[in-house]
């Protein structure tokens, strides 16, 4: 009988070891990283006090990194441990996570910014062991924010009053990115019209290495438009939501 009663127990037990998978297979990761006066200046300057740039914050600062797709579109709300952001697990990293990866919507708790992009993406990036765990996502973050000296190559370029193109930001970034496509964003300044650099995306091999982003994103249509990045005025216009 001994083989039988070790056959159910094993049955009995099945259902409680099962578990899901977490994260999804992927393609890349992108790596976004905003200007925070930019991302203001284009907030809706109606609503007071509706974007601020913290102090502690680098001209540069962390938007997130993304499990994509090659076909351009990207798993989002995945299975992950935990599947909703828990702060007590990045506690050893936060006072570092409030100034680079900062919120700058005071309506919305510091957190919230990193349960948005931990319960988006984070968890989709769990099936590599490199992110495995909540506190592993935030930290690769912030060590692929401090490898790319995005605000480093930008510097040659802005900010500046003098209306940069698509070229102009290439070279700078040349350098930083080994030459590498990247994507830029411009948003538009609420008050003056003009077009600002918004954020720059780089794209990366599940190793963290650099590669080109798909698409045709920085081709020359992007050279007719008048891209500004401004200098930093603290005090500047508030303004939009980025998600
Ligand atoms: C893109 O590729 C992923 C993974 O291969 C797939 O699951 C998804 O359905 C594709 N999406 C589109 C829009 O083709």
């Amino acid at each position: 009988m001994k083989p039988l009663i070790l056959l159910l127990s094993l049955f009995s037990t099945f259902p409680t070891i099962i578990h899901c998978r977490n994260g999804v297979p992927f393609d890349y990761l992108m790596f976004t990283t905003i200007y925070p006066t930019a991302v203001c200046r284009a907030d809706d300057d109606s609503v007071p006090e509706s974007c601020e740039i913290p102090d502690a914050t680098p001209q540069w600062s962390i938007h997130g990194l993304w499990p994509n797709y090659e076909n351009g579109s990207y798993p989002q709300n995945c299975h992950g441990t935990p599947k909703h952001f828990e702060e007590d697990l990045i506690k050893s990293i936060e006072e570092r996570l409030v100034s680079v990866w900062p919120n700058l919507y005071p309506k919305k708790t510091i957190q919230s910014f990193w349960k948005h992009e931990y319960d988006k993406h984070g968890t989709c990036a769990q099936s590599e062991k490199l992110f495995e765990s909540e506190l592993a996502y935030f930290t690769e973050v912030m060590n692929v924010f401090d490898a790319i000296d995005v605000a480093g190559g930008m510097s040659s370029v802005g900010p500046s009053e003098k209306p940069i193109g698509a070229k102009d930001i290439q070279n700078a970034l040349a350098g930083v990115t080994g030459g590498k496509k990247f994507e830029f964003n411009c948003l538009r300044d609420k008050k003056t019209k003009q077009f600002l650099l918004g954020d720059i995306r780089l794209c990366l091999n599940k190793d963290l290495t650099l590669r080109d982003c798909p698409g045709h994103h920085n081709d020359d249509s992007h050279l007719n438009r008048v891209n500004r990045f401004e200098r930093s005025t603290r005090k500047g216009p508030p303004l939009p939501s980025f998600q």
